[in-house]
């Protein structure tokens, strides 16, 4: 038997679990290491030290509820992004003082049953917003608990997809409307202000953006003290990139110094929302080979059997993941172009990559798909969504079953 790959991001993922895993659940299917996890929420955790701080897990990136779960009994909080999300971190045993919510364009209905749940923040992001909200809490006879997301328009230096803290990007308000419009929250009985709120984009590896956004805000806060206004917090969002080609990303303790550095001696609560830094190396898609095309003169194609609809990452921004069978054979590396099964030109996941052979059955792994992976799976072509495995040391189990055909198709009427 060939041996088995280096598994090196997280040594519980071994090609024995993983075929195991295959030969009963199938392919394709995530699989996460539960440890690993617990590992990089604890590696944050511990770089502030004796710093107040609260990390505020961003369940965009994997909301599996056996992943939730499991942070919550960390003591992690939550940065929901919808109320579904809010409503998982609820069922997960958070409680609401735990949650912030986020997002650009939030319903009446969604900011009157955060207000009624009295959520530790709730991230405004535009004067018309904080209006309709004054007035949902007014009508309650309650106070909303506020946090104003402001745009310090600084570039993120990653992908353009997933930058959001540039004033051209639609989030937040622009960082010098922000102390008027505290002004204005002062002014209005039903609103608390909170904290401020700022999240730059994602998949972040170089630190400087971070920490001139991190200045950016205790700069504002600093500002607002001397407008009488008390904050309780300084929200300074995600974003911290993890190594999708194996090489080097900053550590989390850089990442937590940067941080503590640029709010000085604000004393205050420092608020992060991390989501891939937790997730993303934590966890692998399994797929097999199902076939190998190739004709003189033209390019070699490995399909797999999974997609787009499994890991849209790479169509959606040309994302990069490193790609390895379970149990490499021997022989030299071949290269190919990687692609999925789904009937769109861009459901490819690499192009023109080295592989040792590999035939078709082979179980191959797709690594650090554990955040923005199962979160955004599609049924697109009526394909069922793909199992959620968690390993714990020597075991594993299936925390979301592969949907059905008939769980698809029973919401159509
Ligand atoms: C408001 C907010 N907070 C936190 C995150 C988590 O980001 P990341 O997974 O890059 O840490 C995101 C994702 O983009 C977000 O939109």
């Amino acid at each position: 038997m060939p041996p088995a790959a280096d598994t090196d991001a997280s040594a519980a993922l071994r090609a024995d679990l993983l075929e195991a895993i295959a030969g009963q659940v199938d392919t394709p299917a995530y699989v996460y290491d539960g440890e690993a996890i617990d590992a990089a929420y604890r590696q944050l955790d511990e770089a502030f030290g004796p710093v107040p701080h609260a990390i505020h897990y961003a369940m965009k990136a994997n909301s599996a509820l056996a992943v939730v779960r499991r942070l919550q009994a960390l003591g992690s909080g939550f940065d929901a992004n919808s109320m579904g999300e809010v409503d998982v971190a609820l069922r997960c045993g958070a409680v609401p003082r735990q949650i912030v919510l986020t997002g650009v364009g939030k319903r009446s209905d969604e900011l009157d049953r955060a207000v009624a749940l009295d959520l530790q923040a709730i991230n405004v992001e535009s004067p018309g917003e904080l209006d309709r909200l004054a007035r949902l809490a007014a009508d309650r006879g309650t106070v909303a608990r506020v946090a104003l997301r402001v745009n310090p328009d600084i570039d993120a230096q990653s992908h353009p997809h997933i930058s959001t803290g540039l004033r051209s990007n639609k989030f937040g308000v622009p960082i010098d409307a922000a102390r008027a419009l505290f002004q204005a929250i002062k002014t209005r009985p039903s609103l608390s202000p909170v904290g401020i709120h700022i999240h730059i984009g994602s998949q972040i590896t170089t630190l400087d953006p971070l920490e001139r956004a991190a200045e950016a805000a205790t700069a504002l806060a600093h500002a607002l003290r001397e407008d009488g206004i008390a904050i309780e917090q300084l929200d300074f969002g995600g974003g911290l990139g993890i190594a999708y080609d194996g090489g080097a990303a900053p550590s989390p303790e850089a990442y937590v110094q940067r941080l503590v550095r640029a709010a000085g001696d604000i004393g205050i609560t420092l608020a992060i929302e991390p989501g891939r830094v937790i997730v993303g190396a934590a966890g692998v898609l399994l797929t097999r080979v199902v076939d190998i095309k190739q004709f003189p003169g033209a390019r070699r194609f490995i399909v797999l059997d999974a997609g787009m609809t499994e890991l849209m990452r790479p169509a959606l921004y040309s994302a990069v993941h490193r790609i390895e069978p379970v149990r490499p054979r021997t022989g030299s590396p071949e290269a190919g172009d990687i692609v999925g099964p789904i009937c769109e030109s861009t459901d490819a996941f690499a192009r023109d990559r080295l592989l040792p052979p590999v035939e078709v059955g082979d179980l191959l792994v797709i690594r650090d798909a554990g955040a923005y992976g199962a979160v955004m799976g599609s049924t697109y072509l009526r394909r069922p969504l793909a199992p959620e495995v968690l390993i714990e040391r020597d075991s594993w189990r299936v925390i979301r079953r592969r949907q059905t055909l008939d769980d698809l198709l029973s919401l159509d009427v």
